[in-house]
């Protein structure tokens, strides 16, 4: 073994002289005299994975984070054998290996540095796990600024902070706390305005170092496995994202429910209370789509039974609350009572289903039903077994999303709050320890609920939520922040959280709105919902220690701006949908930071408050009490404030007012918003016109989308959707609307309702498809900047 000196009391081991190398399609192998192998494999010309070996053996090639569609292969490349060094050119960038050390350099194909090893691979063995701590160095050129990793309740800008993955159930967290509860080793280097991407894929505890204890160095490691990473390079930082999730795979559309509001408590019950609470929305005409059973709908915690004395006949309920227009969400946690007489527990300890001690015991930890043991989920067999326990909630009851928690997994009065390190996975058929299986676990539960939900909900969609998650969990589930807090640290928090999931490839993600311990003022939980009906998943929750969350309980001035934020959720659910077909098609993130927005802005680098959600709608919360607005950021670009129309342009911080009823959200010009009227549930409306806020914009082509579908169900992916492209083309007596159509689905409405914003001119002439219409036949009578067209239209022009 080659020692560097300087290192040596460390243990660290390093990769010696290259020896060889050999090319096997769309790998390349490079073996050094002390039996390391670096194989480079070349996903797409801008998506390269790297993987060492120590001792000449890599492991069996299997991971639970990468798509089957993710992972396809590229043969065009070229490698060069030079004097000091090998050099691999793909179409995007080119990778030098130094035959002295195996360290890695990739430059773009101007010759740029994008990414440079420092010490490169390096590695500790484990005597007493056996296998290596495998480790990665790279050089952090000074003003490089690092984004993503999932959850982290920090600041936006990764930049000299340390963090460990490992899965964790971490009650009340607090800001900067680490661990949490999900593991997404991903993230994103921005040197010069050019980003690249780093996706670590080991499921072990993972660590990651972004110049906190070298400067200029940032690292990553791992308690075990193999240094296997996939490197993506950009330039521009969307790239990065959706090469990382068309990697780690993309959602299906959730069922449009789903992203309307739902409304959850530690726990509704019995019967009668689920019942006063959703007949109180209706009452006060707050639109809500789903109402949650927290764990207290089970007889005695254990999953898939119902407490008959509080929900004596669950499916005359659940289809009651769905005839008015309330989906009903239950909670299923891993742990599994052990209890001789309940068939749950019986059938898995017949089948051999439950996980198991080194030694053989079974694992057994507390948690809210006493004692459990835990199914092994990374075990096929036993995820097509509970796939096949949501049989009677679905199929029979009528149930329409689960909830699945404590999935970290979470084990009550003990240190680690998890499993012990000895406990048996299956992993697939690579049998391994819970070092290996603990970050994944709680993907493998969503993902076998997942399955069991889909299949029993067909011809619907399903609906899942998970509190842990490892990379590529985007499949199956939506997911939640876990237990925060009541507090305005919070509320940023919360805030930073769904933009750094969206960076993660994990976009259907939001906070227990208004904080689940401790108890929000009316002020706080006011502030809270007008952030929260702007993250992909929207969802008040509540330990309900501390008296009641719903919006009604903090009094009249906080039930009408619920309302009015609620409301505006549901007009822009055809907004929201597209951005999630966006995100569920492409891999764009449905939240963007500024500085995805616009990574060439450098002030956009260490914002954090301000987002755009989808392409053209900016958003700041209002962060402080007692504020009658704020300083933020607005983006370059000219941009409509939403509430007052005004113009303005961006590129500078600016004071906005923001009185307890507003959040700052400006439109950029250009853009056309779709809007569907108010309903109290989806699908509650025939929806009689699509109504489209044109903001006016002078010069350059705006493109705006709307894809719309039947709503639920599959019918989509045979083409029965609709997705028009508008391109808008403003001048000063005129604006020009181009329309193009996709898709087989007939939308409901006949006429598309444009609202003209901004228009610096009198309306005087309206051309439809060449033809000159009678201005009174389409201008609204009391608004003539409001225009009502056929939906089909190619052209209109708009003429003052
Ligand atoms: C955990 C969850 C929380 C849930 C509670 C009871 O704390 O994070 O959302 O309400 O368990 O099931």
């Amino acid at each position: 073994m080659i020692i560097n000196t300087q290192l040596e009391n460390k243990g660290n081991l390093f990769p010696g002289k290259v020896l060889s190398f050999y090319q096997d399609v769309d790998k390349i192998y490079f073996k050094t005299e002390n039996g390391v192998i670096l194989q480079i494999t070349i996903i797409r010309g801008s998506v390269i994975r790297f993987r060492y070996a120590t001792d000449n053996n890599f492991e069996n090639d299997f991971s639970y984070a990468i798509s089957n569609e993710g992972a396809r292969g590229y043969s065009k490349l070229e490698v060069g054998d030079y004097e000091n060094h090998y050099k691999i050119k793909t179409k995007k960038i080119v990778i030098e290996i130094s035959k002295s050390d195996l360290r890695t350099s990739i430059f773009d194909i101007s010759g740029k540095v994008i990414c440079n090893d420092d010490w490169g691979f390096h590695w500790e063995q484990s005597y007493e796990y056996g296998g290596n701590i495998v480790k990665m160095s790279k050089s952090a050129p000074q003003g490089e600024c690092y984004y993503g990793l999932g959850d982290k309740a920090t600041h936006l800008n990764l930049k000299g902070k340390r963090f460990e993955n490992w899965a964790t159930d971490q009650y009340a967290f607090g800001k900067d706390q680490d661990p949490l509860y999900k593991s997404v080793p991903f993230y994103i280097g921005m040197y010069e305005e050019r980003a690249y991407g780093i996706f670590f894929d080991n499921t072990f505890k993972t660590f990651f170092d972004f110049c906190n204890e070298r400067r200029n160095v940032t690292s990553f490691w791992a308690h075990g496995g193999e240094m296997n990473y996939y490197f993506f390079y950009g330039p521009d930082m969307q790239d990065v994202i959706t090469r990382y999730t068309d990697l780690t795979g993309k959602p299906e559309l959730p069922p449009l429910w789903a992203l309307g509001y739902h409304q959850c408590k530690w726990s509704y019950y019995p019967e009668s209370k689920v019942r006063e609470i959703t007949q109180k929305f209706r009452e006060l005409q707050i639109p809500c789509d789903a109402i949650y059973l927290d764990i207290d709908y089970m007889d005695g915690f254990r999953c898939f039974t119902w407490n008959k004395d509080y929900f004596p006949d669950p499916k005359k309920m659940v289809s009651e609350l769905e005839e008015d227009g309330f989906k009903t969400v239950v909670i299923i946690d891993p742990g599994i009572k052990v209890d001789d007489d309940y068939w749950v527990y019986k059938e898995a300890l017949d089948k051999d289903y439950f996980c198991k001690r080194a030694d053989g015991p079974y694992m057994r930890g507390k948690v809210w039903p006493g004692e459990c043991y835990f199914p092994d989920f990374t075990n096929p067999e036993v995820r097509k077994w509970w796939s096949g326990l949501f049989k009677e909630i679905i199929d029979d009851i009528g149930v329409k999303g689960v909830w699945n928690d404590m999935n970290e997994p979470a084990v009550m009065e003990v240190p680690s709050k998890t499993f012990p390190n000895d406990v048996r996975h299956n992993y697939d058929g690579n049998f391994c320890s819970h070092r290996k299986a603990h970050n994944i676990y709680g993907t493998q539960m969503a993902r076998a609920t997942y399955e069991g939900v889909k299949k029993y909900a067909y011809p619907k969609r399903p609906f899942i939520i998970t509190r842990s998650a490892y990379s590529g969990a985007q499949r199956y589930t939506s997911s939640w922040t876990g237990d925060n807090v009541a507090s305005w640290e919070h509320l940023w928090i919360a805030n930073i959280q769904a933009q750094r999931m969206s960076m993660s490839g994990m976009s259907f993600t939001g906070s227990d709105i208004g904080g689940f311990a401790e108890h929000p003022t009316g002020e706080l939980y006011t502030r809270w919902i007008q952030l929260g009906v702007f993250h992909p998943f929207c969802r008040t929750h509540s330990s309900g220690d501390h008296g009641n969350q719903e919006p009604w309980t903090f009094g009249e001035e906080v039930i009408e701006v619920t309302k009015k934020y609620v409301e505006l959720r549901y007009q822009l659910l055809p907004y929201l949908y597209t951005m999630f077909w966006e995100y569920a098609e492409y891999g764009i993130p449905m939240l963007k930071p500024l500085v995805l927005f616009d990574q060439y802005d450098l002030q956009t680098h260490y914002r954090t408050d301000e987002f755009i959600f989808g392409n053209q709608i900016l958003v700041c919360p209002v962060q402080e009490s007692n504020s009658k607005g704020r300083r933020m950021y607005i983006p370059r670009g000219n941009w409509y404030n939403y509430w007052t129309k005004e113009y303005i342009t961006g590129g500078m911080e600016r004071w906005v007012d923001a009185d307890i009823d507003i959040i700052p959200m400006f439109i950029k010009e250009g853009a056309l918003i779709p809007k569907y009227p108010v309903q109290q549930y989806v699908g509650e409306k025939e929806i009689k016109v699509l109504k489209l806020e044109a903001y006016f914009k002078l010069g350059a082509k705006e493109v705006s989308k709307v894809y719309e579908d039947a709503q639920d169900g599959y019918d989509y992916m045979k083409g029965r959707y609709s997705l028009r492209t508008f391109t808008v083309t403003g001048k000063e007596k005129e604006v020009i609307i181009q329309q193009h159509k996709d898709g087989t689905f007939i939308t409901e409405y006949d006429t598309i309702e444009f609202e003209f914003i901004g228009l610096p001119f009198t309306i005087k002439e309206v051309e439809v498809d060449n033809v000159i219409v009678d201005l009174r036949s389409v201008q609204s009578s009391e608004n003539d900047t409001i225009l009502g067209i056929p939906k089909d239209f190619k052209e209109i022009h708009v003429i003052g």
